[in-house]
């Protein structure tokens, strides 16, 4: 089939190989409590609504840039809305969603954000893995990180790390089912030819394609998977890539680049929507399918890694320089 990579993305549709119907396939999940970055964001927020309309779990926690009282508020109805329409008188029980500030590119603000999780919950059950930037200018994060780097990868790979004991003592509940999903992309497959440009991270990468910079992201975020996998078999730990969609990723390219600008008015022919494009996230949430470490296309598809997402030099490697980049922080009381 003619299939074209797009901004990390490619354009079958969604295959259904695994059958996965949000509506029929997945489980209750009343009681539970689950956390989704960039959950104000496209893909998050809609896999808060199918989460919250099919499986209705206790509390959906919206990690997200801080933003006023009144936009946070407006992301919390909005979900509810998707989920149960404008009926105040919605079928019980409800889901409640919360609001949590989050700053992936500060390492000080995802600690704090954990912290402020921790403090509100005895338990998580799903961590979603989910926000992300893609964009044309170098830039760096509040540590000296190239931005994509230190947004998709170094500050999920914090929040999971000040997460993890509570996800341990999550698994210990009877009953449990402890999930990670780590949203990667097809975009890994852009890298650099090393996978990871470990002695340009610490800097903008201003000669590097923003492609590269993407993938590299993408696939140090398949070997947080993999390296979660290998520490946690506790837990149920996936990689995705979502497939492609209009969300505001598209946004941030248009405002930066020429071809995009051309390439979107046609977009459309190619893109599936987001109550689409959510389903690998749903699917690897709540599948009894899910193999711990893999990297699955939609849906629950085992996907084509590049050579350096399966180096496991390579991947001991980030897991090494992770720790290192990480030592200053202190773990949670
Ligand atoms: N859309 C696709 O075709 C596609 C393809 C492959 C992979 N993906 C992956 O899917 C995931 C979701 O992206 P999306 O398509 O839903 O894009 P999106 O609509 O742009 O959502 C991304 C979310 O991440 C948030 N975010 C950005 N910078 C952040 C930061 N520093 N700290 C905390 N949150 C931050 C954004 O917040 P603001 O909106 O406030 O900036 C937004 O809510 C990403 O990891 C992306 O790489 C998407």
């Amino acid at each position: 089939m003619f299939r074209v990579v797009l901004f990390g993305s490619r354009n079958d549709a969604p295959r259904s190989a695994a059958g996965f119907d949000p509506a029929k396939d997945i489980p209750s999940l009343a009681g539970k409590v689950i956390m989704i970055t960039g959950a104000a964001g496209f893909l998050g927020r809609q896999t808060a609504i199918e989460l919250a309309r099919y499986s209705q779990p206790a509390r959906i926690y919206v990690a997200d840039l801080p933003r006023d009282e009144e936009a946070k508020k407006a992301v919390a109805s909005e979900i509810l809305r998707g989920a149960y329409g404008d009926h105040e008188e919605a079928a019980e029980p409800r889901t409640e969603i919360r609001f949590v500030d989050l700053d992936l590119a500060s390492l000080e603000s995802v600690r704090d954000c954990a912290a402020n999780f921790v403090a509100q919950e005895e338990q998580l059950d799903i961590l979603f893995l989910n926000a992300g930037i893609i964009r044309v200018s170098p830039a760096t994060t509040k540590e000296g990180y190239e931005a994509h780097f230190g947004i998709n990868y170094l500050g999920h790979a914090l929040l999971a790390r000040l997460l993890t004991p509570l996800l341990r003592r999550t698994a210990e509940r009877p009953g449990a089912d402890v999930r990670v999903v780590v949203v990667s992309s097809e975009g890994h497959l852009m890298a650099p030819k090393n996978g990871i440009d470990f002695d340009s991270v610490k800097s903008d990468c201003a000669g590097m394609h923003y492609a590269k910079r993407y993938g590299q992201s993408k696939v140090a975020l398949i070997g947080l998977a993999r390296e979660l996998s290998r520490q946690y078999p506790q837990f149920k730990v996936a990689a995705v890539h979502p497939g492609r969609i209009l969300t505001g990723m598209a946004e941030s390219l248009r405002k930066e680049s020429l071809l995009t600008r051309l390439i979107l008015p046609i977009a459309p022919l190619f893109c599936v929507s987001p109550t689409v494009g959510v389903r690998n996230h749903l699917w690897a949430a709540t599948s009894s399918d899910v193999v711990s470490g893999m990297y699955y296309e939609p849906v629950g598809v085992p996907g084509k890694l590049s050579a350096s997402a399966q180096d496991d030099n390579l991947l001991k490697r980030l897991h090494e320089w992770t720790d290192d980049a990480l030592s200053a922080i202190r773990p949670l009381e």
